[in-house]
């Protein structure tokens, strides 16, 4: 029986595993075990013999019993143990952030505008980049002849020879999204446009590719002083001030008549901008009433409608309210330019929860 129970004692001690362990159970004490086979020899003993050696027999399972569970609960705290250690967590570490890439300035002012005149009532239209000579100029009351196609350094599409189809252009600007709109729609109809236009121009102020935002309003009774308060309060809301002075400058497009330019009041002190205040003017936009042609040729008839329509610089105004001195670097694609300018994704600009 010693030798018995250093044996089944030793080897619980060594088993690594829970299985080693059932095993060592079934051959020390299952039903045909060392241990129960010794016990159904309690029979063939005599009676003084079966009394030292039943209770000792018995004594042994208990021993080995008790070994094998106090091994197999040890057993179970290292396997928690180890788990615990692979599964371990510092809450206290900082977190590490994803770097998510960040919103260009540019989608940023351009989500801003579309929030603003959503706001009042406007919805977004759009054109393509790619369009016919008749949209981007002759629509627009710019005939063939006229000085404003040549000044606006217009890209023309090459056509191979023997193509008759009528010319196209990458769009100069966002005006003739005014044409299809009104041809889609007719009046009433308020809506703005934002998007790329191009010009063969290049320096500090000029890129080939910009951004505009077209904006149109035509119903019976509209007015230039419905157009003065619309964007009285788009500037306000844009740079975020309270206050802010706009000049109509009389000037001439040929799409509209009377034409203006419009300049907000600003300083310039210290090198930075500051909107609303000092004894600077900034031209941020032109306008104007839409010209009675112009209507005529998207189909709809001036003795009835008359509005008013704008375009602005959206690098231009990105540039103004966040302090970019060089409108090249929105397209360097520089990240780490875009990292200290741009915005976060999840941030979309809203009137209610503010723009910027
Ligand atoms: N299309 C003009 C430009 O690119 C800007 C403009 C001026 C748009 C007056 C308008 C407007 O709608 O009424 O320079």
């Amino acid at each position: 029986m010693n030798d018995l129970r250093d044996k089944y004692i030793g080897l619980i001690a060594a088993a690594g595993d829970e299985s080693t362990l059932e095993d060592l159970r079934v051959q020390a004490v299952g039903k045909k075990g060392e241990i129960s086979l010794l016990m159904r020899e309690l029979g063939k003993m005599s009676p003084e013999e079966r009394q030292t050696a039943g209770p000792a027999l018995n004594a042994l399972k208990d021993e080995i019993n008790s070994a094998l569970s106090a091994k197999k609960a040890a057993l179970e705290d290292a396997a928690l143990d180890e788990r615990l250690r692979g599964e371990w967590l510092d809450v206290t570490l900082p977190g590490r952030p994803r770097r998510m890439g960040t919103i260009h300035p540019i989608s940023q002012v351009t989500e801003e505008v579309t929030a603003i005149f959503a706001d009042m009532g406007f919805s977004v239209a759009e054109g393509p980049q790619i369009d016919t000579d008749w949209y981007n100029f002759d629509a627009l009351n710019i005939p063939g002849h006229h000085p404003a196609r040549a000044e606006m350094d217009t890209f023309y599409m090459h056509r191979a020879e023997g193509d008759n189809r009528p010319p196209h252009v990458l769009r100069t600007h966002t005006s003739p999204v005014q044409i299809r709109s009104m041809e889609k729609t007719g009046a009433p109809i308020r809506v703005i446009a934002p998007g790329r236009v191009y010009r063969a121009d290049y320096d500090q102020t000029h890129t080939p590719m910009f951004h505009q935002v077209e904006g149109l309003a035509i119903d019976k009774d509209i007015s230039m002083a419905n157009l003065k308060w619309v964007l009285e309060e788009f500037v306000k809301a844009y740079f975020e001030v309270d206050d802010v002075e706009l000049r109509f400058r009389a000037s001439h497009f040929p799409f509209t008549e009377p034409s203006a330019e419009v300049d907000i009041r600003c300083s310039w002190e210290g090198g930075t901008l500051k909107v609303g205040e000092g004894d600077d003017w900034l031209e941020i936009l032109g306008s104007g009433m839409v010209h009675p042609k112009v209507l005529q040729n998207a189909g709809v008839d001036p003795s009835e409608w008359q509005g008013f329509a704008f375009g602005m610089g959206i690098d231009r105004i990105a540039m103004l309210k966040y302090g970019i001195p060089d409108l090249r670097a929105f397209f360097d694609s520089d990240l780490r330019w875009l990292r200290h300018y741009g915005f976060a994704a999840l941030d979309v600009p809203t009137l209610h929860a503010g723009l910027s």
